[in-house]
């Protein structure tokens, strides 16, 4: 079943900086965090001896630390102590290929299916994959679609090696680059799609414009994202239980972009044709509990604040997950919702 909490107001479009900030500590760097009372009686997240002011003392103090970070410069953990490294606010990374597969690479794929059978493209075509990580979708393109070529784009250089490494079709090939600034000549492709992404470009609207760009006209521009707005994302659960803890887990910049009517609506303001929307709804089984668990502490900075948790919060979070999971003679049967979107292209 679908967890309904609604995104923070801060994160849902009210305060866009605020959904920016994200833990950018590397997961070796959070392990040595640990948790300690302030003299104010307070706990606080130490890092390598750095204190993260204000944000991890449980619920009621969320709001508190939301202002902190309206009025900080994007510096998370201040030094206090010579030997301190200060960390930068970094957006979400994506720098494990093997992980991101378990972890987000499957359920992808689920969606992937549902949305290309929406699409129902035709054979021959041209696409290009904007943000296409790890290679999850592209490589559902390359089975399904019996494309005549594909160009998988993505800032992450890890993601794009996997990518490479899993690709033995010799149809795509696998390009760094920018959703903004895309890397492809105009009009050189039928199909242009972004699998799970669209809330991570900083500008949507600069994104759908870059993909109509590159697509030839009467060619289709689609994409399909998690529901982050109505617990659509399947990591969500986790995620909201250790928020309640008082940590920081970030979401990504554009978050909200994901609802249906504003997917809809960005197609059509960018001038594509046809526009049509649906939900799409996949379940994931794993075979226990423990499996979820692990998976789940894949998620980029969510197994590193697990960590950091003293024992009895993490005891707690754990329970408290593996009580709303619908879960089935041993085995989790879990649920994600994305929302999809397509247009065509004017002629
Ligand atoms: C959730 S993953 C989706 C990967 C793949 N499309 C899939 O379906 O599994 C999001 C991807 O978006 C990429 N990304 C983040 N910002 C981006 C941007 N501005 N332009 C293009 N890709 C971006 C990340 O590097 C990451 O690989």
């Amino acid at each position: 079943m679908l967890a309904q909490q609604a995104l923070p107001a801060a994160v849902a479009g009210e305060d866009k900086a605020i959904g920016l900030p994200v833990l950018a500590a590397s997961t070796s760097t959070m392990a040595r965090a640990r948790w300690s009372a302030t003299s104010a009686g307070h706990k606080s997240l130490h890092i390598l001896g750095t204190i993260l002011p204000g944000a991890m003392a449980g619920r009621n103090r969320r709001c508190r630390r939301i202002r902190a970070f309206r009025c900080r410069p994007p510096l998370l953990w201040s030094a206090e102590r010579g030997d301190v490294r200060m960390t930068e606010l970094q957006p979400i990374r994506f720098i494990d290929g093997a992980g991101y597969e378990q972890m987000m690479g499957i359920w992808s794929r689920s969606a992937g299916e549902v949305f290309l059978d929406w699409l129902a493209p035709s054979k021959g075509l041209r696409w290009a994959d904007i943000g296409c990580g790890n290679g999850a979708f592209t490589e559902l393109v390359v089975e399904r679609c019996a494309p005549a070529h594909v160009v998988g784009v993505d800032p992450s250089p890890q993601q794009l090696a996997y990518a490479r490494q899993r690709h033995t079709a010799g149809l795509a090939e696998f390009v760094q680059g920018d959703a903004m600034a895309l890397p492809v000549a105009d009009q050189s492709v039928d199909a242009a799609t972004m699998a799970l992404v669209i809330f991570f470009v900083p500008d949507p609207a600069k994104g759908v414009a870059e993909m109509r760009r590159v697509v030839r006209p009467g060619g289709v521009v689609a994409a399909y994202a998690w529901d982050f707005t109505t617990g659509g994302f399947p990591w969500q659960l986790p995620q909201d239980e250790v928020r309640a803890t008082g940590a920081t887990v970030p979401w990504p910049p554009q978050a909200e972009i994901v609802r249906i009517d504003r997917l809809h609506q960005l197609w059509a303001d960018a001038g594509l044709q046809s526009v049509a929307s649906r939900e799409i709804v996949v379940e994931r089984v794993f075979p226990s509990f423990d499996e979820f668990w692990r998976v789940a502490m894949l998620t980029p900075v969510l197994g590193a604040l697990v960590e950091a948790l003293p024992s009895d919060a993490l005891a707690g979070v754990k329970e408290r997950v593996r009580a709303a999971l619908r879960i089935e003679g041993g085995k989790v049967v879990h649920t994600g919702k994305a929302n999809a979107v397509k247009g065509v292209v004017p002629r």
